[in-house]
């Protein structure tokens, strides 16, 4: 009887909750263990001087891939460099094991996680491990098990020790059913991946963590991200980054998608000062948990044309990858993010010509470092 009251209660609870700023109400704990392993992080990040205080205390997971490691810099930047911890499955590279802290964490280890957030009093949690579009198709089972079961673990702990939580989701948390031209924040989400599905999941479960246990979750869509210095994991709009390396090497490239497939895009450098803007934004200031952001949004052919404006004899052919296509041909075309434009002020700084001139600057000075040596 005494359980059964209280789940009426915690069910009242639930159903009265006003929706925003809410105390936790239940805090979903998991049978505490003692782990034997030892958290192999660079024990100068233990002690931080009084000017770092006050700064929160940042976890980065899947931190190798595209965005983690730009993110780091950006973020040790603000905070200072022992206040930003970069985890992965895998080996750093030399010049990220040396540029901060960096840890091994496998966010489908409960205990290995929370090990790491007690031991170095996380207060922001940034989760970026997940399988993308073209890879999950490839591995389902793989990517059910990290975008969907690691997400649970994450959500619990981030709940369990009162953790900022961010989480990004993805234009590809849309499917054929959306309203792809704009496609608002609040639509039809029908997406036809498991890498979609498991998006949706991550947004929904986020705010019901929000309203029902007060966490503080914060997710933003982030459309196809173009970077110079990192190599995309895997996703349908790799080949936007792809083609500014081949324009350099080669001057050819083989598109895999049909030049006409038109999908919302951004530079890294806006995406991560989103990532940040959003976590810095106060509470109140959020009308709502998930917000589409978005710069701009090209086919390939218009990609190549301003391409060919610096590079006039750049040669491309297309050879359809028919996943991919099927995947870009569910997914927006264009993104309406008034929303975040509104509450949080947000707005991007590069458009398709900066782009274009930026990536190609950068990787033009790469070419000519690495011919000088
Ligand atoms: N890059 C984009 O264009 C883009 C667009 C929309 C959303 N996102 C989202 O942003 C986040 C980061 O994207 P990214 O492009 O850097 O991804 P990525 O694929 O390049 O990197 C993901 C990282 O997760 C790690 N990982 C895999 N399994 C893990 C596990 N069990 N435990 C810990 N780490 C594990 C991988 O080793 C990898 O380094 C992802 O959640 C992605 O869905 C990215």
């Amino acid at each position: 009887m005494p359980v059964l009251k209280t789940l009426t209660k915690v069910a009242k609870q639930v159903l009265q909750s006003p929706g925003c700023g809410c105390r936790p109400s239940v805090i979903p704990v998991r049978c505490l263990g003692v782990s034997p392993r030892q958290v192999a992080s660079d024990a100068s990040f233990h002690s931080i001087s009084f000017s770092e205080t006050d700064h929160p205390r940042v976890l980065i997971t899947g931190g190798l891939g595209q965005l983690g490691v730009g993110l780091a810099k950006l973020l040790r930047k603000r905070f200072g460099k022992n206040n930003v911890i970069l985890s992965d499955i895998r080996k750093p590279p030399n010049n990220v094991f040396h540029s901060g802290p960096f840890i091994y964490s496998d966010i489908l280890d409960f205990k290995n996680l929370r090990e790491i957030v007690v031991n170095n009093r996380i207060t922001w949690l940034i989760h970026y491990s997940a399988l993308l579009s073209a890879v999950g198709e490839a591995n389902v089972r793989l990517a059910r098990a990290v975008n969907i079961t690691g997400l649970h673990n994450i959500l619990d702990i981030a709940a369990e020790h009162g953790l900022r939580l961010f989480v990004p989701s993805t234009i590809g948390a849309f499917g054929p059913t959306s309203p792809r031209d704009p496609t608002p924040d609040l639509c039809v989400q029908r997406p036809r991946t498991i890498y979609g599905v498991s998006k949706v999941h991550a947004e929904l479960m986020g705010e019901y963590y929000h309203y029902r246990h007060g966490l503080d979750f914060r997710c933003l869509r982030y459309p196809g991200i173009i970077s110079s210095d990192s190599q995309p994991g895997g996703g349908t709009t790799d080949y936007a980054v792809q083609i500014f390396h081949d324009a350099i090497k080669t001057g050819k490239f083989e598109c895999n998608l049909k030049p006409d497939t038109r999908l919302p895009m951004m530079y890294i450098d806006d995406c991560l000062r989103a990532t940040l803007e959003i976590l810095e934004t106060p509470a109140d200031a959020l009308s709502m948990r998930t917000y589409n952001i978005n710069a701009m949004s090209f086919s390939p052919e218009e990609l190549v044309q301003e391409i060919r404006k610096h590079v006039p004899e750049f040669q491309v052919t297309y050879n359809v990858d028919m996943v991919k296509q099927a995947i870009a041909d569910s997914w927006p075309m264009n993104f309406e993010d008034s929303n975040a434009r509104n509450d949080w002020g947000w707005k991007q700084e590069y458009d398709l010509p900066e782009l274009v001139t930026t990536m190609l600057s950068f990787l033009s000075a790469d070419s000519r470092l690495a011919h000088a040596y």
